[in-house]
């Protein structure tokens, strides 16, 4: 068959083929930067001449304009969640996130009374969405008034399941001009959210009173005019708030979702770890008021739990893709400017050289000889992104995970029933989700009284 096939090409064909293959190679040589004597490039896949160092996934820019935005949304950001609020003696945050597990323990109460269990993760997505929506647009969303918003977080796994490194559109950003349905749901998904996100910020903006600001929406506009922002046309500013109200509402609500969800899981199958977690909530705070934020330095074990989750399930386990913007060397190998590069949060977390059984779940190797958090150890989890890239959300996520769980956990109890095997394997994804499981159970530890 070979030698037909052989016969059938004529020399002047195989001459062509040869020249061509000539040619890729000698542009794919050329292309390449040369790598300095005495380093070497890293261990990986042989570069087609296609890459131009954009990722797919968000900005490329980090000059000056992305600079004064990044600050300006940090800004914001700060202002309505841990500054204090008006309207009472705690902060913005501590404010939504109190109304939102309210009515989470309702709604599991509820469930508890129906069906008798039930599949936590969709009602803690609600929850978790509406402290950033209130925080974002003063708006807090019910499942029945607002099914296009229900239907949108819902949907946002099909977000986290593209923008996850190793997709191949990163390094073959070519590739986007092929069909693919995973990159079109990707579009997809983004569009509706953008389309869904103008609409209520331009609602929100008929409304609008500078001398009255109550969210991170009212503050961009108050500062959109400011020459810092980077704009000349006075179109750009809405455009421009609209998308850095996209970064912090989608970087910020299904990352917390998925920290809280993972950390019921490992509840339900560690006992033990949540017996003690409330027997500190009982010690610490008692029966007799909610926890509160400034009751976390008092909480060692809480802490260590939160961070062991951060670490064992290390649920975003690269960062978001960046580019190299100039030429580096990394332990004696090779980068070239522009090179497609993440950090790989996992490995770190898992590494055997920084933890004693890195596999094992223990929320206790974080706690010193006294009871309190090493804080040295601590800082050595790394979830949140390195370098001037990193989460600007970080205090905001630590501090809205431990109110939620502390508040959870000091009015419930959760179990699975005895003999229901519990599947923990995670799906990779840009933040990795573990699999539903329906089959959980709520009992009040005591009567209500927040
Ligand atoms: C447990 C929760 C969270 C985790 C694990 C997390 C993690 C991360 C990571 C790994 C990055 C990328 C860093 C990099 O690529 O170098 C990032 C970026 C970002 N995060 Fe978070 N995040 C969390 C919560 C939040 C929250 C609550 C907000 C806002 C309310 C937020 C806002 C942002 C923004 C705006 C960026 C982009 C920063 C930039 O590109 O300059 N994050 N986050």
């Amino acid at each position: 068959m070979v030698s037909s096939l052989l016969a059938s090409i004529s020399i002047s064909e195989l001459l062509l083929a040869s020249v061509i293959f000539c040619l890729v190679f000698w542009v794919t040589r050329s292309s390449h930067q040369r790598v300095p004597k005495g380093l070497k490039s890293p261990p990986g896949p042989w570069a087609w001449p296609l890459f131009d160092g954009y990722s797919l996934a968000f900005n490329p820019d980090s000059g000056e304009v992305w600079a004064v935005r990044r600050k300006l949304a940090q800004n914001a950001l700060n202002t309505f969640s841990v500054s204090s609020s008006p309207s009472s003696s705690s902060c913005y945050l501590e404010e939504h996130v109190n109304k939102e597990v309210k009515h989470l323990i309702q709604k599991f109460q509820e469930l508890m009374e129906g069906v008798g269990c039930f599949d936590p993760y969709r009602h803690i997505v609600a929850s978790v969405a509406n402290v950033i929506s209130a925080m974002c647009f003063s708006q807090r969303y019910e499942d029945h008034k607002n099914p296009e918003f229900t239907t949108l977080i819902n949907a946002s796994h099909e977000f986290v399941e593209s923008a996850t490194s190793g997709n191949p559109v990163d390094f073959f950003p070519i590739l986007r001009y092929i069909p693919n349905p995973q990159l079109q749901r990707f579009k997809e998904f983004n569009q509706r959210f953008l389309k869904f996100l103008q609409n209520t910020i331009r609602e929100h903006h008929k409304a609008f009173d500078e001398n009255n600001i109550q969210d991170i929406t009212g503050a961009l506009y108050k500062h959109s005019q400011d020459k810092a922002f980077g704009n000349t046309s006075s179109s750009v500013p809405e455009m421009l708030i609209i998308n850095l109200i996209n970064d912090i509402f989608g970087a910020g609500f299904d990352t917390v979702t998925t920290a809280i969800s993972w950390s019921l899981m490992y509840l339900v199958t560690n006992p033990k770890v949540q017996k003690k977690i409330q027997q500190e909530l009982d010690t610490v705070i008692g029966r007799d008021r909610w926890p509160l934020l400034s009751d976390r330095p008092q909480l060692p074990f809480m802490e260590a739990f939160i961070l062991e989750i951060f670490r064992h399930t290390s649920f975003v386990p690269f960062t978001i893709p960046h580019s190299t913007t100039r030429a580096t060397t990394l332990n004696n190998f090779y980068i070239p400017k522009g090179t497609c590069v993440f950090v790989n949060q996992w490995q770190t977390n898992h590494d055997p050289k920084l933890w004693e059984d890195p596999s094992v779940f223990r929320p206790e190797r974080f706690l010193s000889a006294d009871g309190t958090v090493n804080k040295a150890l601590s800082e050595k989890v790394i979830l949140f992104g390195l370098g001037k890239r990193r989460c600007i959300g970080e205090t905001i996520a630590r501090w809205e995970v431990f109110l939620f769980l502390a508040i959870l956990l000091h009015q419930i109890e959760f179990s699975v029933p005895s003999g229901v095997k519990v599947d923990m394997t995670p799906t990779y994804g840009l933040t990795m989700k573990h699999p539903r499981c329906e089959h959980f159970q709520a009992r009040p530890r005591f009567s209500r009284k927040g």
